[in-house]
């Protein structure tokens, strides 16, 4: 792993910028009437914004035929360089048929506005079941990552890409911080290990406990929750932030810890995504990376500890960021605090864990998730947004 004076490398060496300059941006939008049109839903969306902010550096565009085929194969790009998963802009026959490689294609976003430029210089076929059985390890349709990928064009559009503009996110505009500023931040506490979390679900007891004891031995946590798409039963954005202040605010020291948001999407690839989720985090600068129990899984697809086993697929330093693997992380009523297998002595039913349909499930019918499980400030800020009357 190289660290530098400017912290760790970016993936591929140098962070990308696809951010229009102030002169490309005027040239596009003098074009903004003559280009052809393609319309990006949320997640392609998303991932033109992370592909031009760095996120996803090497990338400078949606894949290429040759990138794509042996990511979904290999796990790598054409270069070698480790990579998970497919970021594709996928469109239907009738929309690729008009459009001219070589060309520039004005991309709107999901309410119509003009916000990137495609420079198209591919069009290809892919083959869906091959895509969803070696990214997701199931070609199910119910699983939510399978069915985008079933639910979407058959052609893919490729080529470098342009954001005309890198606005303030509408809801968290103070926690948008893209890769070069949390580098640069991360430069100014001094800070040269850094660990990134990933989540997608309001923090709970678990969550803070693999955090702490990934915080004794690194300089910061570089919090990261996901405010891209997510399933329709997730827990809002929104929400989940308010939390993530009252954790701050409440259970953290006040200078260890920064917390941004993610502008990417849910995947639900499980082991295929933790690699994904890792590589992004090392883009911002983050030298470690907490991998836990079924790491960006859902339902059944995926073990346990799938998430973490894969990151021995890959050569040490290949990755250029390191893991910090947790087991399931309980509250263990014999010791009185949270623990794993590794640290308790507890049989299973000494112990207290609630799955995030669980505590749905309790907070629709007008219940707390108990103290155990997450920190009672954290549980009434849920029973809030869930419009749930908090018990005195
Ligand atoms: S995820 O889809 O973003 O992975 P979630 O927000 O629940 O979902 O998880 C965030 C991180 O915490 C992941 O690395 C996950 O593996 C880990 N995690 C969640 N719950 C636990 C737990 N009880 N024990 C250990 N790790 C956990």
């Amino acid at each position: 792993m190289s660290h530098t004076t400017d912290g760790i490398a970016p993936h591929g060496g140098h962070l990308i910028n696809r951010i229009a300059t102030a002169q490309e941006k005027a040239e596009f939008l003098a074009q903004a009437d003559v280009l052809p049109r393609v319309q990006l839903d949320e997640r392609s969306y998303s991932d033109l914004v992370m592909i031009a902010i760095g996120g996803f550096s090497p990338l400078n565009g949606f894949m290429q035929q040759a990138d794509y085929e042996q990511v979904v194969t290999d796990m790598r790009l054409v270069n070698g360089l480790p990579w998970s998963i497919p970021v594709t802009l996928s469109v239907s026959e009738a929309v690729a048929e008009p459009l001219k490689e070589g060309n520039w294609v004005r991309l709107d976003d999901p309410n119509g506005r003009f916000v990137g430029v495609l420079e198209l210089t591919q069009k290809y076929r892919y083959n869906k079941a091959h895509e969803a059985t070696n990214v997701y390890r199931t070609d199910d349709i119910k699983h939510p990552g399978v069915q985008v990928v079933y639910n979407q064009g058959a052609i893919n559009l490729a080529g470098p890409i342009w954001l005309l503009e890198r606005d303030a996110h509408p809801n968290f505009p103070k926690y948008q911080i893209d890769p070069a500023e949390s580098r640069r931040l991360f430069q100014e506490k001094g800070w040269k290990t850094i660990v990134g979390f990933q989540t997608r679900n309001p923090i709970h007891r678990a969550h803070e406990y693999i955090q702490k004891c990934a915080l004794e031995v690194v300089d910061g946590l570089f919090l990261h929750p996901l405010v891209g798409a997510t399933k329709e039963d997730d827990i809002p954005a929104d929400v989940r932030m308010r939390c993530y202040e009252i954790m701050l605010e409440h259970y953290f020291p006040k200078d260890r810890v920064i917390l941004a948001i993610n502008p990417s999407s849910m995947r639900y690839a499980g082991p295929r995504e933790a690699i994904f989720h890792a590589l992004v985090r090392k883009n911002y600068g983050c030298t470690h990376f907490i991998v836990g129990r079924d790491h960006a899984g859902v339902g059944d697809y995926y073990g346990t500890y799938d998430a973490q086993y894969i990151f021995d697929e890959f050569e040490p330093g290949e990755l250029g960021i390191v893991p910090m693997k947790f087991e399931h992380a309980f509250y263990c009523t014999v010791t009185q605090g949270m623990a794993t297998t590794k640290t308790s002595p507890s049989t299973p039913e000494q112990r207290v864990h609630l799955s995030g349909t669980k505590v749905r499930e309790l907070l629709r019918k007008g219940e707390l998730p108990p103290p155990e499980f997450s920190r009672p400030e954290v549980a009434a800020e849920l029973a809030k947004a869930m419009r749930v009357p908090v018990e005195a």
